[in-house]
């Protein structure tokens, strides 16, 4: 006897599990304990894609690739390269899907990572620029890559700060297409008591002075973006609770 078809009623699970996870305090506390144990072994450095360092949580990698299939962009920028796995990550996708770019700007692009990137297979689909993410000069470069038309969507994974990332909000949400996504990275940080906020970092942030903060503040400034439920409830063990999709449609898709 053939097995019904259940795709739907998966799916349907999927979004019923993700919202209960979502508001499930103390599952989400104990994914926290977890994270700082894990940090002692610099977890979220440990993970390469195709072949060169993603400084990410599996969780993060995974919903974004989620984001990018689901509205398929044909300019995703990101902010902060390090290494280049985010960028090649996301230009890798974009290859499966057939078309579009990955703009990685980074304020200090070395030339050994710049070395991987621009040997790697998905270099293709990569344009590097090199400056700081909201100064004029880089804005206007960034600008001029996107063709017109473009579906556009935003990484912001640079400098941590709640000034620096609430700046990035401002410039580049406002480049984010309707119906697409901006992802806020390291939201985490503003779920952190001091004794527990990550140190090995080449900065450390704290609770006020992080990127949740900065995408609370943008969220309460402008009504384009609203937070995903169903994307978030899920991201536990995740870097970027609550800002993976921090902000998505416009509220006129
Ligand atoms: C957390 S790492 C990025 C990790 C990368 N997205 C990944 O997933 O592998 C942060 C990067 O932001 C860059 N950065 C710091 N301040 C910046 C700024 N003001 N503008 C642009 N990039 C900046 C740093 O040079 C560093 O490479």
């Amino acid at each position: 006897m053939p097995y019904p078809d259940d795709r739907q009623e998966f799916l349907d699970n999927i979004e019923r599990q993700s919202l209960a996870l979502g508001d499930d305090a103390a599952a989400f506390a104990k994914s926290l304990d977890v994270m700082v144990e894990l940090d002692k072994y610099d977890y979220s450095y440990l993970w390469t894609w195709m072949g060169v360092p993603i400084i990410q949580l599996p969780a993060d990698i995974m919903a974004t690739q989620e984001v990018i299939w689901a509205t398929k962009p044909d300019v995703i920028i990101e902010t902060g390269v390090a290494r280049g796995g985010s960028v090649l990550f996301m230009a890798s996708l974009l290859e499966v899907i057939g078309k579009g770019k990955v703009i990685g700007v980074d304020i200090d692009i070395r030339a050994h990572n710049r070395d991987s990137i621009e040997n790697h297979p998905m270099s293709k689909r990569v344009t590097l620029i090199e400056g700081g993410s909201v100064d004029e000069g880089t804005l206007a470069r960034v600008r001029a890559e996107i063709p017109e038309g473009a579906r556009v969507m935003v990484v912001l994974d640079s400098d941590h700060s709640r000034d620096h990332v609430l700046a990035e909000c401002r410039a580049y949400g406002p480049m984010v297409s309707p119906g697409c996504y901006m992802v806020v990275a390291d939201t985490v940080v503003g779920h952190m008591d001091k004794d527990i906020a990550p140190t090995k970092r080449s900065h450390q942030w704290f609770k006020g002075n992080e990127p949740l903060s900065a995408l609370n503040d943008y969220l309460a400034e402008t009504d384009r973006f609203e937070v995903d439920k169903v994307l978030n409830g899920k991201l536990v063990l995740s870097s970027s609770p609550g800002g993976i999709s921090g902000a998505g449609r416009w509220k006129n898709d």
